[in-house]
């Protein structure tokens, strides 16, 4: 949620600075604005709407000189998309301007001390609040040491809540200042020029070299170097990173949408997940600390995550509970947090997500550690809170995905959940052998079922869809794994086609969603299990005799029983039950994409979501 960037260097700023936040606009694009200081002073262009528009307005830069400088695109929370609540926001007297990711919890009080003390405010927005502080506090700290790193810390002692911050100030021309808590901040080191973003992708085109911010430590950079505090204003030294991401990962490379390219990258990211993780027929997770005794210490498994992510937690409850006989429960971090969960130290949580930066997964992670639990996280971005903070770590070696619809973070989550899961019975023994070989041999096998999947179903699909992007409603029904799989390809159509989609079990149909089908709705009906197959069919028979139009997403070996049964069919290669949704959740991806397309959709943008959701 919003995406801030800071530049200090040789080169005028506002250009540098626009190129780093058409990388973040994932994070948020309804406004977006540049503060850049030149010889008088410090200047803020700002607007409503995407970064397009402040790119006309300043075009593509070339009219805000200046080499030091902040910019911010924005996913509003507090205060409707509007000029005045774009960030920068700038303080009363001018000597602050601010951009920021997060919330500001107990911005009201501090607003109304300000405005009894004479402090005007502009804005509805909880960031403003942080700009007029600085200024009443800085105002008031006289010629001490550093009155501006005085004034942050002041600030950063008294609000409440989540904050990456970028900050220039009108009487400190040659730096830029930044700090953070709860959100995320790294620092870019270049060559006479030095950087603040709120992720890597902003700044790789221009250095790889990189340190990560602490909560409150405070980062000040200047053209040649950067120098860092922590909360109380001791300088400490932080160590320097090597991003280690392909520059060309992060760009469209010929896709008209990332979303489409995330789709087509699944397989290659599969394998990079899957294949180091195998070694002569076993699974080798050697980046986490789990041996034989910890897994048979563990009584009960939770699964918490948000969106898409959850959706990997309801396919792993079935492979987890199918393969180690384990009570597992699949929790949405929101709710998790705050329903007072019963865990110990015999509890495993493994969390998953793909930024490792969400709000509510992060307080999720950090309640079950509270409560003595062990952590487990599978995440895609290195290096994130989330990441850091578990007691181990998995990486999802997707590489960067930056279409707010995730794809191929969900097929690498999904196969990390099964590595997880294979990997425990292999230490546990409690398969046979050739069963447990069976399972490896199949998870190696995924990458290219998954691209032959995809192959096949590019145009097979894009032609259905033609048939059908005009509808109104859609349904989508399964049973086992099939039904998790239906909660995520209803969530990735609804979500950037704004066509109304629900997912139900086959069996939940007669007890209220069958009231809703009538002659032409769509139902999607994966039905790759094979065990409720017949079950599935006779659901298929009822939403049919009500209207329905029915597409059947089934495996290859009951292509022709499917046809019997379906007006339109499409079938997956055969895999091991538990990754069944691997393979269906393919051509709804693509399904999702066309129909998108072909209403003419925002598909890597769409209205009202953002990719990294980091306030609650
Ligand atoms: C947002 C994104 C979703 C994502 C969810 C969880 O809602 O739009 O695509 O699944 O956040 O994100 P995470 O990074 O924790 O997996």
């Amino acid at each position: 949620m919003c995406g801030i960037v800071g530049y200090i260097g040789e080169e005028q700023a506002a250009p540098v600075l626009l190129e780093g936040l058409g990388k973040l606009e994932y994070r948020g694009y309804d406004s977006a604005g540049v503060a850049v200081h030149n010889d008088s002073g410090l200047h803020v262009v700002k607007s409503k709407g995407r970064l397009a528009v402040l790119e006309e307005i300043l075009h593509k830069g070339e009219t805000l000189p200046g080499t030091v400088g902040i910019g911010h695109t924005r996913w509003a929370t507090h205060g409707a998309p509007s000029d005045v609540n774009s960030h920068p926001q700038v303080s009363d007297g001018g000597t602050f301007a601010v951009v920021h990711n997060g919330i500001i919890e107990n911005y009201l009080y501090l607003k109304n001390h300000l405005k009894r003390r004479g402090v005007e405010f502009v804005s509805d927005t909880d960031t403003e609040v942080v700009a007029q502080m600085l200024e009443y506090y800085y105002s008031r700290n006289g010629e001490g040491p550093d009155p501006v790193l005085a004034a942050i810390k002041q600030v950063t002692d008294r609000v409440e809540g989540s904050y990456a911050l970028g900050i220039i100030c009108a009487d400190c021309p040659e730096k830029v200042f930044a700090v953070r808590k709860d959100s995320p901040l790294i620092v870019g080191l270049g060559d006479r020029e030095n950087f603040i973003a709120s992720d890597v992708t902003a700044i790789l085109s221009r250095t790889r070299r990189i340190c990560r911010l602490k909560d409150r430590e405070i980062a000040v950079l200047e053209r040649d170097g950067a120098s860092f505090f922590d909360g109380d204003l001791y300088p400490i030294e932080k160590p320097e990173e090597t991003v280690e991401w392909d520059v060309a990962a992060a760009e469209k490379g010929g896709y008209e949408h990332f979303m489409m390219k995330e789709i087509c990258e699944q397989p290659e990211a599969l394998r990079k997940t899957i294949s180091p993780r195998i070694r002569e027929g076993r699974i080798q997770l050697d980046d986490i600390p789990l041996s034989r005794e910890d897994i048979q210490g563990i009584s009960r498994i939770f699964i918490v995550a948000c969106g898409t992510s959850y959706h990997v937690g309801a396919v792993a409850k079935y492979a987890f509970e199918k393969l180690l006989r384990l009570p597992i429960e699949v929790d949405v971090a929101s709710e998790f947090r705050y329903r007072d969960p019963i865990l110990d130290e015999k509890t495993l949580v493994i969390i998953i997500s793909q930024s490792g930066e969400t709000a509510d997964t992060l307080a999720a992670l950090r309640e079950a550690k509270r409560q003595g639990a062990r952590t487990l996280s599978i995440v895609n971005v290195v290096g994130s809170t989330i990441a850091n903070e578990s007691d181990g770590v998995l990486y999802t070696w997707a590489g960067p995905e930056i279409a707010v619809a995730s794809t191929k973070a969900y097929s690498t989550q999904l196969a990390m959940i099964y590595l997880i899961a294979l990997y425990m019975v292999q230490e546990l023994g409690v398969l046979p052998e050739e069963e447990l070989a069976g399972y490896v041999e199949a998870l190696e096998e995924l990458p290219q079922m998954a691209a032959r999947c995809l192959e096949e179903g590019k145009e097979a699909i894009q032609y259905f869809a033609a048939q059908y992007f005009n509808a109104g409603d859609m349904y989508f029904i399964g049973r086992n794994v099939d039904y998790a799989a239906s909660l995520e390809a209803s969530l990735k159509l609804k979500e950037i086609s704004y066509i109304h989609s629900e997912a139900y079990t086959g069996g939940e149909l007669k007890h209220g969603p069958i009231s809703l089908i009538e002659d032409g709705v769509l139902v999607i009906a994966i039905c790759t299990y094979g065990k409720l197959f017949d079950k599935m069919m006779a659901n298929i028979r009822e939403v049919k005799a009500r209207g329905a139009v029915v597409l059947g997403i089934g495996t290859e070996d009951m292509r022709s029983k499917l046809a019997q049964e379906t007006d339109w069919q499409f079938c997956v290669p055969k895999v091991p039950d538990f990754m069944l949704p691997s393979m269906s959740i393919l051509p709804l991806q693509l399904f999702a994409y066309y129909v998108a397309s072909m209403k003419g959709c925002d598909i890597d943008k769409p209205r009202n979501l953002a990719k990294s959701v980091t306030v609650e």
